[in-house]
């Protein structure tokens, strides 16, 4: 879906991705674990389409993005990619339904369809008695729950998680992981996640470190 070949990024001086070489094929769960400051974030940023590397090559279903302007961009990332940051980034003013709702809006859905869709995901994951609060009064792993709705309401093909647990405690680590898992494992969608966790034992089939700029498997 997503291939990287010998991709570089580099920060005034600071060489942060040295030479990266990634697949990521359909239907995978993919970790990327490093530390802080490692390039994690870089990393999602290129795979989402969002940066582009100084070097080296970004595939995407086959194609070389180098000649993809920014409106063919923006169309694969809200038809194919959906994210889910460290940070929780529901917008504050917006009911959980509301900012769920908001990807089809952009995609030119109608309200009714919207409103059907976002229940239906709700319901399938034992969620609907959020509908109608604001982000303030979730609990920070309610939100991220929330946020991953989210980013699978367009029905993309990849997610890209950027330290998702980062901000929770164990529980609720615990459930975010079990959403992802029942996202890709039963709505077939991909993953790829991030974490600084170097130990915590994860659902992914295949687990990286990113480390001095390079991709290892962990
Ligand atoms: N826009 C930017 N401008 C300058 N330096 C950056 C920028 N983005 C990231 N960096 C630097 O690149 C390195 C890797 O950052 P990042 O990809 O955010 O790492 P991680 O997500 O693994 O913590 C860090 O040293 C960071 O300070
Ligand atoms: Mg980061």
């Amino acid at each position: 879906m997503i291939e990287l070949y010998n991709v570089r990024k580099s920060y005034g001086n600071i060489e942060v991705l040295k030479d990266v070489n990634l697949k990521v094929r359909e239907g995978e769960f993919i970790s990327v674990r490093g530390k802080s400051g490692a390039g994690k974030t870089t990393l999602l940023k290129i795979l989402g389409l969002l940066d582009d590397p100084d070097g080296g090559e970004v595939r995407v279903f086959g194609k070389d993005v180098k000649g993809l302007n920014d409106d063919e961009r923006s169309s694969i990332r809200l038809h194919y990619i959906g994210f889910i940051f460290q940070f929780f980034n529901l917008i504050p003013s917006l009911t959980v339904m509301e900012n769920i709702e908001l990807p089809l809006a952009l995609a030119g859905i109608g309200k009714q369809e919207r409103r059907l869709r976002v229940q239906e995901l709700l319901k399938y994951f034992n969620l609907t008695g959020l509908a109608h609060r604001l982000p303030d009064t979730l609990s920070g792993g309610e939100r991220q729950r929330v946020a991953a709705i989210r980013a699978i309401v367009n029905n993309p093909k990849i997610i890209l998680a950027d330290e998702p647990t980062s901000s929770l405690d164990n529980e609720n680590s615990q459930l975010l992981m079990e959403l992802l898992t029942k996202i890709n494992r039963e709505k077939r969608v991909t993953v790829v996640l991030t974490t600084t966790d170097l130990y915590e034992k994860l659902p992914a089939t295949r687990d990286y470190l990113l480390m001095e700029g390079r991709l290892i498997e962990h």
